[in-house]
């Protein structure tokens, strides 16, 4: 059954014929009959052009932490626009946002940009450029962008003969059209491997620039760092002159005010923020230590563009963050979530599967595994088919988790008791569905 209804297919067929595959990003392709176009969205809830609602567990892959069109943030975004748009000048806002972000993050001096992308291309040039080294260290499974430097053992370069063996790891490019000669720069490692990294560090240190990480695996379904990793990464770096940089682009303003530096107590040389600090308004932003944001000096170093402190943006992040800091915002998400993953595990339990659900609450993973995956290869192992088949039935029911489990559930402030009631009341319907036909596949793949 296709998630498609009438009016749904046919503006789908009308996009498809002037924008590739009828997506902006190839993130959201689902296939022909399962793209969705999404007409509005409310708090927790989206409804496509055929008016069916979704409690939204996607939240614009992660931005949306207030919930959608939220009231005080269109507010103060519908404020500041009357006011005009970029003036290739600081604005008063700039100043607010830049004192609210060192306030809640514990970063010395921040700049903004107006996506992860940019905040980590930026970081990734910063780096290079304080240490005078020019190789890095990042992690399977870890995504930082869009661009060639990082566009290296993504989650989506899904296969374990791309990734190489787990004793040698190899680059393997997420995208077709990336120079090849870019990959020297690129060492990828298994998270949560520590004799791994140590060796490679005490091996490569003196062309390393940085370690680039997501301290949470946003997009590989939420793993966490084990005991002891970051610490691990921030004693090699400052035993050997390396930038640590913390991608906290889906943690950032989500698993807690300050992110996961607040969260798991761990300080990072640089940081970069996006998606909640503005509640899914375009803006982030590249935060760290003053002398290495300092070092971007004019005519120098290149930092900037054309859009980055822009009104729209800018006034978003005041208002998201303004609440953050007034409202208990994570707490009330954190209560839904762990209401949540209790349920799920619970019903799991019930049909006798092999389940893992983990991470923070605000976004956390589901895996159909007997083990809790430590690094992307676990992931790999996992019977993702069958979570894909639990997580499509869902969709069908109105309830919209991403069909493909390395993106979490995320939660947003106005996700209500109610709504988790109902999620898991189709969680459970819809694992009754999928198991009374269900005949596991045979893996093609797997993980060594
Ligand atoms: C950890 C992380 N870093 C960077 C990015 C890139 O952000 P953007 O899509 O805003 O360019 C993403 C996007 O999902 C992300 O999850």
């Amino acid at each position: 059954m296709a998630m498609q209804g009438p009016k749904t297919k046919a503006l789908y067929e009308r996009a498809k014929e002037k924008i590739p595959y009828g997506v902006n990003s190839n993130f959201r392709y689902w296939g022909d009959d399962d793209t969705l176009i999404i007409a509005r969205g409310e708090g927790a809830y989206v409804w496509d052009v055929d008016g069916k609602r979704y409690i939204d567990y996607r939240l614009g892959f992660g931005p949306v932490i207030l919930g959608h069109a939220y009231p005080s943030v269109i507010e103060n975004v519908r404020k500041v626009v009357a006011d005009g748009s970029v003036f290739a000048w600081t604005t008063p806002g700039e100043v607010e946002l830049a004192e609210r972000i060192t306030r809640m993050t514990g970063v010395e001096m921040v700049r903004l940009s107006n996506t992860g992308t940019e905040a980590t291309m930026h970081a990734q040039r910063l780096a290079r450029s304080y240490t005078g080294r020019e190789r890095y260290i990042k992690f399977e499974g870890a995504y930082h962008g869009m661009y060639d430097y990082a566009l290296f053992s993504t989650a989506s370069s899904n296969s374990t003969k791309l990734l190489g063996s787990r004793r040698s790891p190899r680059p393997a490019p997420a995208s077709a059209g990336i120079p090849r000669r870019i990959d020297e720069y690129v060492i990828p490692l298994p998270y949560n491997d520590f004799e791994k990294l140590e060796e490679t560090v005490a091996a490569h240190w003196h062309e390393l620039a940085f370690i680039l990480f997501e301290p949470i695996m946003g997009n590989a379904a939420s793993i966490m760092p084990a005991p002891g990793f970051l610490e691990k990464i921030r004693e090699l770096c400052d035993k050997y002159g390396i930038i640590m940089i913390m991608d906290e682009v889906k943690t950032g303003f989500r698993v807690a005010n300050g992110g996961a530096q607040a969260y798991f107590g761990v300080e990072a040389d640089l940081l970069t923020y996006a998606k909640a600090m503005g509640n899914g308004f375009p803006i982030a932003a590249i935060g760290g230590k003053r002398d290495i944001l300092m070092s971007a000096q004019p005519g120098v170093f290149a930092l900037g563009g054309t859009y980055t402190g822009n009104m729209v943006g800018v006034a978003a992040a005041n208002a998201t963050l303004k609440i953050l800091e007034n409202e208990p915002v994570i707490e009330t998400i954190n209560t839904r979530g762990e209401a949540l993953m209790g349920g799920i595990a619970e019903i799991l339990t019930r049909f006798g599967l092999p389940y893992q659900v983990f991470g923070p609450p605000p976004m956390f993973g589901v895996v159909i595994s007997e083990k809790q995956p430590n690094d992307f290869r676990d992931f790999i192992a996992s019977d993702t088919e069958l979570s894909e088949a639990i997580f499509m039935e869902l969709n069908h029911r109105g309830v919209q988790p991403d069909a493909d489990n390395r993106e979490p559930w995320f939660l947003c402030y106005s996700l209500s008791e109610a709504d988790v009631a109902e999620t898991l009341q189709i969680f459970e319907d819809s694992v009754t569905a999928v198991m009374k036909t269900w005949t596991p596949h045979k893996r093609s793949e797997a993980a060594d």
